[in-house]
């Protein structure tokens, strides 16, 4: 009774979803918390140029910090979202492409590149991965910071959240890319490692990285302070 109360208080705000968000849902709570971490790591996100590279309407977490960057841009494939997106995000520029058409052609870099794929097999991609080896690094400034989300271990929860990443393709290919056998539980410390090994061959240092926990579906943001 009173959570559906909330619920439609929470409606009413603009929000479908009440988990992970603070009272009237305004605010992401664990993207709060990454920008915490940032800052306590000594990043100036006032001074942060940033690139959301998959936006859907930003009320997911990118309304939470796109009040705080410098500048955002934000891209999304589905022209249905402009609006919302305009509107959510006053002040941001919108793009409506596909984004990695755009990656390959963009000159623009930004201080900030977060991805927030859509999770498994999507429009002929998989997770993230065909923005590594090299895609995403065309949009990185020398001196930047990648917020990434990772699935570390499939368990129940994920699959109730996400059903679609029992899919044997999907996991197929998340096993190839992280380069294990097991794609169903990935030790952290190995997802840290590829996404190094990236970095470091595209000509750049990680000087620090972290994982926060994004949501209770074993979604997690990674964090990677890259340089050149
Ligand atoms: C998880 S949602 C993003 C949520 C968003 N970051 C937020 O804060 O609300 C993923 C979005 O990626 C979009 N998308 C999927 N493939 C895309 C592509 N190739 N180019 C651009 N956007 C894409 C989907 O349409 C979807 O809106």
């Amino acid at each position: 009774m009173v959570t559906s109360l909330v619920k439609r208080l929470l409606g009413l705000c603009g929000r479908t979803r009440l988990r992970g968000y603070t009272v009237f849902g305004q605010k992401h709570i664990p993207m709060l918390r990454l920008l915490d971490e940032l800052r306590r790591r000594g990043v100036r996100v006032e001074d942060l140029d940033a690139l959301e590279i998959f936006g859907r309407d930003g009320l997911d977490h990118t309304t939470t910090y796109g009040g705080d960057v410098r500048s955002l841009e934000v891209w999304e494939i589905d022209e249905d979202r402009r609006a919302e997106l305009e509107k959510n995000l006053p002040g941001a520029s919108i793009k409506i492409v596909d984004s990695y058409e755009e990656i390959a052609r963009s000159s623009k870099r930004f201080d900030l590149v977060v991805v927030d794929n859509a999770m498994g097999l999507y429009g002929g991609h998989c997770d993230h991965f065909d923005l590594f080896p090299e895609a995403i690094f065309r949009v990185a400034r020398d001196e930047c910071v990648l917020a990434l989300i990772v699935i570390p271990r499939i368990d129940a929860a994920t699959l109730r959240h996400f059903p679609e990443l029992s899919d044997p393709e999907y996991l197929a290919r998340r096993a190839a890319f992280y380069g294990v056998e097991d794609a169903a539980d990935i030790p952290r410390g190995r997802i840290v490692e590829t996404y190094r090994g990236f970095v470091e061959r595209s000509g750049r240092r990680l000087d620090w990285s972290f994982l926060m926990k994004r949501s209770g579906a074993g979604v997690d943001y990674l964090v990677l302070k890259i340089s050149k």
